[in-house]
């Protein structure tokens, strides 16, 4: 039997309980696991707990010589199909970003040559600090996979993003990045995964054909400051770009979503950069290279006040202020001569007339691959339904309305079918 085979390292954090029942888990749906314990891990879970789930022998010790006579650190990863680091602190996340190796766990992940999934799990502030956000731009520039933390009420009493996704979805991302059927049924006390517009995406999820694909997302519109009370919007809800992120999530992608000010809640395993202007949006972007493919939906502000005083602009008798604008970044048409390119590059075209005429001329402009076309000149914009017509080099696809949900998810499942064939 062709048994695919786990080698989980378990650092220590509070979550780190949580790793005995994604290994309950994983044996259920068919897998086998061995695990190693870092020195802080075992002061949260007993290396015998994990053993006794393992059905195995816990490895922990670099130069304990009955492991290494047994089976050496070399040998742990190169059995293994997949190394899952869960909970992955701040600080392996720092050393693995360093490439040190000072005990036995990042021995194994400097000189492995599988893939790796990390799945962070630490206090929020420890998560938005710059030094792990940086570290975790350096490990998905090294290719390490990493499966975005969950948002909410956390063992410190804070909240925010840093939660351990719970064990199934964990689970459901294993099976994904190995090709190995995932049995919702296997699984106890799973949620269903929502998008927003509250439908629930069925249990074809067990199907990710965007497993191991890195997706951006930017979504919402851009504010730019007149003065420090006043600014410059647009109608952009943002609901079109987080459905596609949430369906990207749900296919098995790797997302980042670059939102503007919206209020919409985080969709379930995607990573989400706040953003208020084009010029912080554009800094997102560069940031988050390389991925696969860019889908480029926030409706971004044609220009900025040449200069927002720090003081608020007072009336003065009759006088009214001319608003002096300068044209912002084009950060879709930047992406499209950029030297990390991605290999499907999207962009939105938000018209109210002649549309396909429009978004063929915008294509040819902004050097992407696909535009896809809107009519906003009903309520789509804020509304819960739109309609695509999506223009490429070929021809024009056109889909009828539907609910932003679903029309994300047919849009998405358009891009793993584009990205397969390369
Ligand atoms: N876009 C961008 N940066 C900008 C403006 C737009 O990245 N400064 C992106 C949007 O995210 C969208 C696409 O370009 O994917 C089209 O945006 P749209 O506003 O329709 O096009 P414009 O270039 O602004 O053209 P116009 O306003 O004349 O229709």
């Amino acid at each position: 039997m062709n048994e695919k085979r786990i080698l989980l390292i378990v650092t220590g954090g509070i979550a780190a309980y949580k790793s005995l029942e994604l290994v309950r888990l994983l044996k259920r749906q068919g897998l086998s696991v061995r695990a190693v314990m870092t020195q802080s891990a075992t002061e949260f879970v007993t290396p015998l707990s994990m053993s006794v789930m393992t059905e195995d022998q816990v490895y922990g010790h670099m130069f304990d010589l009955k492991e290494e006579s047994e089976i050496g650190h070399i040998q742990l990863s190169r059995q293994a199909d997949l190394v899952v680091i869960c909970p992955a602190t701040a600080n392996i996340l720092a050393k693995m970003a360093a490439g040190i190796s000072d005990d036995l766990a990042t021995t194994i992940l400097l000189a492995t040559d599988k893939p790796v999934l990390a799945v962070p799990a630490m206090n929020v502030r420890m998560w938005n600090h710059p030094a792990t956000q940086r570290n975790l731009a350096q490990l998905r520039a090294d290719g390490v996979h990493i499966m975005a933390p969950d948002e909410g009420a956390m063992a410190c009493g804070e909240f925010g993003p840093g939660r351990l996704p719970e064990p199934p979805a964990i689970a459901e991302r294993i099976c994904a990045m190995l090709g190995h059927d995932f049995d919702i049924m296997l699984t106890s006390g799973r949620s269903p995964t929502t998008v927003p517009g509250g439908a629930a995406l069925s249990a074809e999820l067990a199907h990710c054909p965007l497993s191991g694909q890195r997706i951006l997302v930017t979504a919402g519109p851009t504010h730019e400051a007149i003065d420090p009370v006043r600014y410059i919007a647009n109608r952009s809800s943002g609901r079109q770009g987080f459905a596609i992120a949430a369906a990207a999530a749900a296919l098995g992608a790797e997302v980042t979503l670059i939102a503007g000010p919206v209020h919409l809640a985080t969709p379930p395993g995607v990573a989400r950069i706040d953003v208020e202007t084009a010029i912080d949006m554009q800094a997102a972007v560069e940031k988050a290279l390389p991925v696969d493919a860019a889908i480029m939906v926030a409706a971004v502000a044609d220009w900025r006040a040449v200069q927002a005083p720090e003081q608020k602009i007072k009336k003065d008798g009759g006088n009214i202020p001319a608003l002096n604008l300068t044209e912002n970044p084009d950060i879709l048409a930047s992406l499209a001569t950029h030297a990390h390119r991605p290999r499907l590059l999207i962009g939105f075209a938000a018209e109210t007339e002649k549309i396909v005429e429009h978004a063929q001329t915008k294509l040819a402009k902004k050097g992407c691959d696909w535009i896809v076309a809107n009519d906003v000149s009903g309520d789509v914009m804020g509304g819960a339904n739109n309609a695509f017509h999506i223009v490429t080099k070929d021809g024009v696809d056109s889909w009828p309305e539907s609910a932003k949900d679903v029309i994300a998810r047919k849009l998405m499942e358009k891009v793993a079918d584009a990205l397969a064939k390369g």
